[in-house]
């Protein structure tokens, strides 16, 4: 079910979840300090309640409402890439719900940037919990059609059109100790590793006891239909027949099976990702053979996603 911007505050203002867009990909978001409306979150996801949400807030600002530290590296980033697709796991104050951090002493927190979402943060004056707006393992969504698809038309949906981004955010954790703040990335996204040690203006430390971004399961954004991943086309096309799907990154030889072609641009190739397995997903195909990205660092993200996809 589609509302608008006023009809999603009131719902959420009253308790309820609304799948909301990001640029990343849709989220299913509820007031952050609701813990009734958390728990709703967990049960339509079926999602482990150990498996904590990331809380989106309208600016920096609100930073210190949920995070006991806010040091200069988290602040640089802050700084730098939001509103975007970068989340900061921060140290927790007390006071933030434990059900939305599943008890960890950490909060992850969001600025998106899309400017529904921002206007709904700003309006409705509510921080928004909100994982993707998928069961759990399954395929993100990154439009409308693909919520409804997953959850139910039932669902509320704010409808603010397909994801510019179109994968989830890179997850950093910072935390301070006697020697000055450190970093960790949680989750590849699009903004690079490199991009991330460049406004910290250090590399990220391996600290003696990692924090784990703990949803990171291997099978996870995964299609209903089984998927393999080949870094080679030759050895992709040698096990394609007509009951399979290809998806193809650049040109080059075809498989004998429909094929899905994206072009070899990363920001292409992450915004049409998800629609494209979706699309792939409801062919019927018996088998959906990927084909894996370059080596090279900008393509982790969608690596990443990929061999979780056929894991
Ligand atoms: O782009 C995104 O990040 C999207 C949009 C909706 O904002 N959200 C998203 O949420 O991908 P979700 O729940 O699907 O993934 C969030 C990840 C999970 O792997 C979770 O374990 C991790 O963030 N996370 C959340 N809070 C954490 C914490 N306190 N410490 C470590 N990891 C945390
Ligand atoms: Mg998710």
């Amino acid at each position: 079910m589609r509302v608008n911007l006023q009809k999603a505050i009131a719902k959420l203002k009253n308790g309820e979840v609304v799948a909301i867009p990001t640029e990343t990909v849709y989220g299913l978001a509820a007031d952050a300090t609701n813990d009734d409306a958390l728990r709703q979150i967990y049960a339509i996801k079926q999602r482990p309640m150990d498996n904590p949400l990331i809380v989106h807030i309208g600016d920096s600002s609100q930073v210190t409402a949920w995070a006991a530290e806010f040091s200069p590296t988290a602040q640089k980033l802050a700084a730098a890439f939001w509103p975007g697709p970068l989340t900061l796991v921060l140290p927790a104050k007390n006071s933030v719900s434990q059900i939305v951090r599943a008890n960890q002493p950490t909060v992850a927190l969001r600025v998106p940037a899309h400017p529904l979402a921002l206007r709904l943060l700003k309006e409705s004056g509510l921080a928004l919990a909100a994982p993707s707006a998928n069961k759990f393992t399954q395929l993100s969504p990154t439009t409308p059609a693909h919520v409804t698809a997953g959850l139910g038309e039932d669902i509320a949906v704010l409808d603010g059109g397909a994801c510019e981004v179109g994968i989830e955010s890179t997850i950093v954790s910072v935390i301070n100790n006697a020697n000055g703040d450190h970093w960790q990335l949680l989750r590849q996204g699009m903004i690079s590793e490199a991009a991330i040690e460049r406004i910290a203006g250090k590399a990220a430390t391996a600290l003696s006891q990692p924090i784990k971004a703990p949803g990171q399961h291997a099978l996870h954004y995964s299609p209903r239909t089984p998927t393999r991943l080949f870094t080679n086309r030759g050895a992709l096309i040698a096990q394609a027949n007509t009951h399979c799907a290809a998806l193809l990154i650049g040109e080059g030889a075809q498989p004998n099976c429909p094929v899905f072609k994206l072009n070899k641009n990363v920001a292409d190739v992450a915004r049409q990702l998800y629609d494209t397995l979706h699309k792939m997903d409801a062919l019927g195909a018996d088998l959906l053979l990927i084909e894996a990205p370059p080596n090279a660092p900008e393509w982790l993200a969608i690596l990443d996603r990929l061999t979780r996809a056929a894991s």
